[in-house]
């Protein structure tokens, strides 16, 4: 079972978060890769939503949304892709990472999105609606259990043939 934290206050990224957010990221990952992909994806401004979880002011929990570009049967989808997210060492496992998809996904649609896809743990998205079925007809870098999807609107992952195209600023080649 997940702990509550009843401290924890969900809310969008100001500017002055971006450092704390970079180092968040790289104390989460290990590394810098992680950070250096947000830097790039708010340069190339494909954020949809940032979302950070505070506690006694500090920043405890990132998570990003961006546009990723999507189309099934030669439609365009306004699909997002969840990543990176990430909790403080210290916090993980009491429910923070779970608040933050959670906002996230109820957000979403009055920006304008239509879908989220994610690459991640098979064992901890499905609670949320993700699913490998629904990403099935995606194709694009990633396939198998753990490249995931969720409907935000009933049906706009419907079709046969789909692709994602990953931009840039994730360091990918496909
Ligand atoms: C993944 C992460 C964001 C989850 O945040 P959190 O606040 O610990 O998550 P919650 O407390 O809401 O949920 C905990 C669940 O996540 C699962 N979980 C946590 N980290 C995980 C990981 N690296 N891989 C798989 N599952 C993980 C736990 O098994 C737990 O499941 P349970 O409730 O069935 O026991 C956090 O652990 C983290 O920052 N990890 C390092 C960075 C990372 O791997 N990010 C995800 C890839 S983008």
């Amino acid at each position: 079972m997940v702990e509550r934290t009843p401290a924890i206050r969900i809310r969008r990224e100001a500017a002055s978060d971006i450092a704390a957010i970079n180092a968040l990221n790289r104390l989460a990952f290990g590394g810098p890769g992680e950070w250096q992909i947000v830097a790039r994806l708010r340069q190339a401004k494909l954020i949809a939503l940032s979302l950070v979880a505070e506690e006694k002011g500090r920043i405890v929990g990132h998570i990003l949304f961006s546009w990723l570009p999507t189309r099934i049967d030669s439609r365009e989808v306004a699909a997002v892709a969840l990543a990176p997210m990430a909790v403080h060492p210290d916090r993980q496992r009491r429910g923070i990472g779970s608040q933050l998809v959670r906002e996230g996904l109820k957000q979403l649609p009055a920006l304008g999105a239509t879908a989220v896809i994610v690459l991640g743990h098979p064992h901890f998205y499905p609670r949320f609606g993700f699913s490998a079925e629904m990403a099935r007809h995606l194709a694009g870098p990633f396939s198998g259990e753990a490249f995931m999807a969720l409907e935000l609107e009933p049906g706009a992952l419907q079709g046969e043939n789909g692709k994602v195209t990953y931009p840039a600023a994730f360091g990918l080649n496909s």
